[in-house]
């Protein structure tokens, strides 16, 4: 199946004291989704935002927010953050023990349903809910921080889940967070990804409008 690549900025590079215009920026720019990184300090070594932002940011544009659970206990809060207005919502494999249940609750309340998936979790545990899924986010860092380098192995990861879609017949699109730039990005797309997550390169680039523009171009870049 060939598709669009989409580019969604993960806010966490944002400057937070101006977070309505990062998004604007962006979204003139043309970003397909708003990716919004929420940490509790517990599944992953970091703290962030809730519920209450994604509000505000709900209020500020009309792209589609991507919501990155990393969380522990996901089943037990993924309420309000449907509730807030997530379009999309991710939750991490290694941080649910009911994951098809939780999976039910995204698409009953009308959201989009993603499963990440951390580097050193083995991709074959993504199959038994596959078909469920609309988006498989591919952790091409450890969670828990911008700018850290993109780990090589997760091109291979990304075919293998290729594969795996193919196989199944799902229709869930892959998507990669960590480490995206110019530079990684046709290596990530060549191996099937069709979702583009970056933090740094777009917020901490002199021009965050240019750099969403420059990735979305190097992903179309054949790779050999
Ligand atoms: C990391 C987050 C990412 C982060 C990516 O745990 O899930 O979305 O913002 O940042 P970069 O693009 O800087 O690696
Ligand atoms: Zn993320």
């Amino acid at each position: 199946m060939s598709r669009n690549v989409l580019i969604a900025p993960s806010i966490l590079s944002a400057d937070f004291m101006q977070l309505g215009d990062a998004v604007r920026l962006v979204t003139d720019a043309g970003a397909d989704f708003i990716h919004v990184d929420v940490m509790d300090g517990h599944f992953v070594p970091n703290l962030t935002i809730g519920p209450p932002v994604i509000k505000a940011l709900k209020r500020v544009t009309a792209v589609p927010l991507d919501v990155h659970l990393m969380i522990s206990n996901a089943e037990a809060s993924v309420g309000w953050y449907l509730d807030a207005g997530a379009d999309m919502v991710t939750v991490h494999v290694e941080a649910c023990n009911h994951l098809h249940r939780v999976i039910q609750t995204i698409h009953q309340a009308g959201a989009r349903a993603g499963v990440s998936l951390n580097p050193g979790t083995p991709v074959e545990s993504l199959r038994a809910i596959i078909r469920d899924l609309d988006l498989v986010l591919v952790m091409s860092v450890n969670p828990g921080f911008g700018g850290q380098a993109f780990i090589p192995e997760s091109t291979d990861r990304i075919r293998a889940i290729s594969r795996m879609i193919d196989e199944t017949g799902s229709a869930a699109r892959i998507a990669v967070d960590g480490g995206i730039d110019t530079v990684t990005a046709p290596l990530v797309t060549a191996a099937g990804a069709t979702m583009l997550i970056a933090g740094s390169a777009v917020f901490c680039a002199d021009d965050p409008a240019a750099a969403v523009g420059a990735i979305r171009s190097s992903a179309q870049t054949r790779v050999v």
